[in-house]
């Protein structure tokens, strides 16, 4: 390289061979130190994480105040680079709303949500029988939209060695629990371990819910279900605050309405705890309207205790278009049509339940039975669409009088129902056994009783 300056004179540069290899040795000596240092952060990062003891390796928020410090600039990184993974389990046995909402809960801690599903078997020898079966069950949580993978056949029981198979083979961040105690068969918290590692985050219950609860609803429903119903509904209105529940014995005894000043303890919940906020509805919502151009699909019906052959169904019917509209009818149309002792989930709940479901975009709160000109008007519905498989079964299929107007303009198309559950088969599940499930339902409601005594205020995600 050369050039010439202002005088006339050569200024020579690098001219010499050995001037050149020089300045190559010093340009390859630069090069090294941030390939050197790129080299010892990236084996210390895996070295850190296969050889050191357990409570060395990475975790977020450290113990002590300097090495946390030290490694923040690194976990930041490593969050940045790799996605933060939040594991819960659980049974999800008659998945309900607040089954969705612990998911979604759990899924706002991170950005995947691995779901680690408990077996039969271990159910059976924990609680007793599972209503719903092991491929039911993972349909149901597998449908749910804050849901990323499911872990098959997580434990019961959280051993210290299963935490650590979380930690490392599957990569999982935090484990998170709902903020009832979990305690093992030897009196300890089963997430001390986790909470150790600082690797455990807590989340709130969903209360007015819960698996006990829904299955007492449905042993009571078949015992004197009209009487049940109309007082249910009467003391729903007058408690619609939510803070009362009423005893067994009480509704079966016929004075329900007279406890209202009681501060007896409730033995049995029946009066749901559910307080329908309109929060609650946002966060479960999409609130993405359809796109320009979108081809809407419509189902109605009324997904009362959601199950896998909603969930089936749903997904079909999302594969007919871009956009998947669900009418959901009001508590007294099918009361009306199905019989005084249903719903079992009364409006507001099935719409958490549905618009949970991966598969559905936008529900109508209170649908009309009959799918008017208006209806698809309003909604520039495309398609409408019906399972095979229905609750009212052939009396109410697609040429029924209800959808003369969609099947007037040919968009009514018959959908082949994937499985043939119905909500009648799970409550007949239930009464057919009842006293394995009254049994259960006896168990639960101890543990049940002392977390509402003890339960203090969690601040929801
Ligand atoms: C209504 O749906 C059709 C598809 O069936 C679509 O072509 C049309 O753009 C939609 N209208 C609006 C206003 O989105
Ligand atoms: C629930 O537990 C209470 C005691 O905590 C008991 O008195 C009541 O009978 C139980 N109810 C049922 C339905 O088992």
């Amino acid at each position: 390289m050369s050039s010439t300056d202002g005088r006339g004179g050569r200024l020579i540069i690098f001219a010499s061979p050995e001037a050149r290899k020089d300045a190559l040795w010093w340009a390859l000596a630069a090069l090294s130190v941030p390939v050197a240092g790129a080299a010892v952060w990236w084996l210390s990062e895996n070295t850190i994480n296969r050889l050191a003891p357990r409570e060395y390796q990475y975790r977020p928020g450290t113990v002590s105040e300097y090495i946390s410090e030290l490694f923040a600039k690194h976990a930041k990184r490593r969050r940045r680079t790799k996605p933060l993974r939040v594991y819960l389990d659980g049974c999800f046995d008659v998945m309900h709303y607040g089954h969705a909402n612990a998911l979604r809960q759990a899924r706002m801690l991170g950005d995947q949500l691995v779901v680690g599903l408990i077996s039969d078997d271990e159910i059976r020898a924990a609680k007793g029988p599972p209503v719903m079966n092991y491929a039911e069950r993972k349909s149901l949580v597998g449908s749910v939209k804050w849901v990323d993978e499911v872990i098959d056949d997580a434990p019961y029981l959280l051993s210290e060695d299963f935490l650590h198979e979380l930690f490392t083979k599957h990569k999982i961040d935090y484990v998170v629990h709902g903020d009832d105690p979990c305690l093992l068969p030897d009196g300890t918290d089963a997430y001390a371990y986790a909470k150790q590692q600082g690797r455990f985050k807590m989340i709130k219950r969903t209360e007015g819910v819960s698996s006990t609860d829904i299955v007492g609803r449905m042993l009571m429903c078949t015992r004197d279900n009209a009487r049940f119903r109309e007082e249910r509904r009467e003391l729903t209105k007058q408690f619609s605050s939510g803070e009362r529940r009423v005893s067994l014995e009480e509704l079966e005894n016929g004075d329900g309405g007279s406890v209202a000043g009681s501060p007896r303890p409730p033995a049995h919940t029946i009066i749901s705890r559910f307080m329908p906020t309109s929060r609650r509805i946002v966060q479960f919502s999409d609130g993405v309207p359809a796109p320009p151009g979108a081809r809407i699909v419509y189902i109605d019906g009324g997904f009362d205790l959601f199950h896998p052959g909603h969930v089936e169904i749903l997904k079909l019917a999302r594969a007919q278009g871009d956009f998947l509209l669900v009418g959901l009818h009001t508590d007294d149309d099918i009361m009306e049509r199905r019989g005084a002792h249903l719903p079992i989930m009364d409006l507001h709940e099935r719409a958490l339940s549905v618009l949970a479901c991966c598969y559905v975009n936008e529900v109508i709160i209170g649908a009309p039975l009959e799918v008017t000109e208006d209806l698809l008007t309003t909604f520039n519905i495309s398609l409408v669409v019906r399972g095979t498989v229905s609750e009212t079964g052939a009396a109410d299929n697609a040429d029924h009088p209800r959808y003369m107007v969609p099947k007037q303009r040919d968009i009514m198309r018959t959908l082949r129902s994937p499985r043939d559950i119905t909500t009648a088969t799970i409550i007949h599940r239930i009464v057919s056994n009842r006293a394995a499930y009254e049994a259960r339902n006896a168990k639960k409601n101890k543990s049940e009783a002392a977390y509402y005594q003890s339960k203090q205020h969690v601040t929801e995600m």
